[in-house]
């Protein structure tokens, strides 16, 4: 497992500035570029999930780079996957929530019939940055009174306290960086 994260870590590329003055960009083209790494990572987030929670209804991915990771997990954990678009992308009805993001403001759509009231959740995204986009979706989960069981990601940004702020949801990730 080590070695595959290193794998993993080294297909993660530095990128300063992007997409705005200070902001150090953790980009996952790299990663998604290797199959060996990509693999991996699908392979190391499967791991944990198995081996933490008996039952998990559906995979919920965030848009848009929660398309990438969510469905292929899915998919080998035999489960659906539910979409969490970007606002005006879905046909409705749907719930919404807005949120601050750390460079900028956006909001978060859910169709209201994706998961029923109380199905398990595990929602999926590339990054944890300040946790804003996250605890959106948490947000739209609690409106459809689905149980959200954690929030995994690939990449953990340690310094904008995003685990902090999803708290009492749980948060798992791969990487971690400072
Ligand atoms: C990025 C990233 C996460 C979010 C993390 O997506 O993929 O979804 O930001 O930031 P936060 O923890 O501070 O909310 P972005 O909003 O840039 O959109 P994209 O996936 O459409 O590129
Ligand atoms: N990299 C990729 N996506 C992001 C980042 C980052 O550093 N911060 C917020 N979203």
């Amino acid at each position: 497992a080590c070695e595959r994260l290193q794998r993993i870590r080294s297909h993660v590329r530095l990128v300063p500035d992007f997409p705005s003055p200070g902001v150090l960009f953790r980009d996952i083209s790299p990663l998604l570029k290797d199959p060996d790494a990509f693999k991996a990572a699908i392979e190391l987030l499967e791991t944990h999930l198995r081996a933490t929670y008996p039952r998990i209804d559906y995979v919920a991915g965030l848009d848009a780079r929660g398309f990438l990771f969510g469905p292929p997990l899915a998919q080998r954990l035999g489960i659906g996957f539910v979409p969490i678009r970007k606002k005006g992308k879905l046909p409705g009805p749907t719930e919404s929530v807005s949120y601050a993001l750390e460079y900028g403001q956006a909001e978060l759509e859910i169709q209201s019939d994706a998961v029923e009231p109380g199905k398990k959740v595990v929602l999926v995204d590339d990054l944890l940055a300040t946790g804003g986009t996250m605890h959106a979706a948490c947000e739209l989960m609690k409106r459809l009174k689905a149980e959200v069981l954690e929030c995994l990601v690939v990449i953990e940004l340690l310094s904008l306290k995003g685990a902090e702020k999803l708290q009492p949801f749980r948060c798992h990730s791969l990487l971690q960086y400072d």
